[in-house]
């Protein structure tokens, strides 16, 4: 099966930062650029590269499309590691590379129930999703987090959405969180489709479920990335038709049913 996306849109365009702002602590920032020329599906991503890095880091870094608007694309970062440091403290006006829109993106109608489920950053793309919905009615979104709830853009999510916040700092707050996902999927599995993005973790356990109930699940996977391009082969995951693919360039988000985690 070829898996790779014909995206006619995808291009590299240098855009400017225009603000950059901060959820509770600095470890999480929302970067806003001026608007690229293409129009995107939630779920897909770009890699990003401020021109200022020269030389190092080499690699850009890859951030889902948290939103975009006529007037700025948005990415909510949270900051891990020296990428994503440098990217925090970029100012207002400084030059980035963006390749994008990458990836196949969630696949949705506007009049079927969606079931979201969020891990931590996995909350990023799902907030142009909720956003843009013609019936934000019909969504459920259950979102598990670690650091405080106003670190993640959880309360600008329409109101008129059906949405559950709950926090995990300890073992036991793990366990009921696992208890309320195997719940909910149980409970959601034959009313509609499923839409689900966090820590590798996470998706397992999502994965696990969806298979016990038949749910019809999409998973979108964070597979360490590094060209972006499909020229690296560092980002490959194995399909359930025991075919390696490249996530950056031939997916990321997988039926739940077809790649091993
Ligand atoms: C398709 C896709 C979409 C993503 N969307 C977002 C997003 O919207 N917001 C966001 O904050 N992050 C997102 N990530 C993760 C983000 O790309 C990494 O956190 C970032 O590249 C780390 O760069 P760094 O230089 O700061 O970290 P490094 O110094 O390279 O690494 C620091 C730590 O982060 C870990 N790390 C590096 N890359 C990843 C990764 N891909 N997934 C998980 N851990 C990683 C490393 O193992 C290490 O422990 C996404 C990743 C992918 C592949
Ligand atoms: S990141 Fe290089 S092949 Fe996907």
């Amino acid at each position: 099966m070829n898996h790779k996306i014909e995206n006619k849109k995808q291009r590299c365009q240098s855009l400017k930062v225009q603000t950059i702002t901060y959820s509770g602590t600095r470890d999480f920032v929302h970067v806003y650029l001026d608007p690229p020329i293409w129009d995107y599906v939630p779920g897909q991503f770009v890699m990003f590269r401020p021109g200022s890095w020269s030389n190092d880091p080499v690699w850009p870094r890859p951030f889902s499309i948290c939103e975009k608007t006529d007037d700025a694309l948005r990415l909510f970062i949270q900051v891990v590691g020296r990428g994503t440091k440098l990217i925090s403290c970029l100012r207002p006006g400084e030059d980035v590379d963006i390749w994008g829109p990458l990836g196949n993106g969630f696949s949705l109608k506007n009049d079927e129930s969606v079931l979201i489920l969020a891990g931590g950053m996995g909350i990023a793309p799902f907030v142009g999703l909720c956003k843009t919905h013609k019936n934000p009615g019909n969504i459920n979104l259950l979102f598990g987090h670690r650091a405080p709830l106003s670190s993640y853009p959880y309360d600008e999510l329409p109101e008129n959405m059906s949405k559950e916040a709950m926090q995990q700092k300890s073992m036991e707050d793990l366990n009921e969180f696992q208890l309320v996902l195997k719940q909910k999927i149980q409970d959601f599995a034959s009313k509609g489709r499923i839409l689900a993005c966090g820590p590798s973790s996470f998706l397992r356990a999502i994965q696990k479920y969806c298979l016990e109930y038949k749910a019809d699940a999409w998973l979108s996977l964070e597979n360490k990335m590094a060209c972006g391009v499909g020229a690296c082969l560092g980002c490959v995951a194995r399909t359930t038709d025991d075919e390696y693919v490249q996530t950056c360039t031939c997916v990321p988000v997988f039926s739940a049913d077809k790649v091993f985690l």
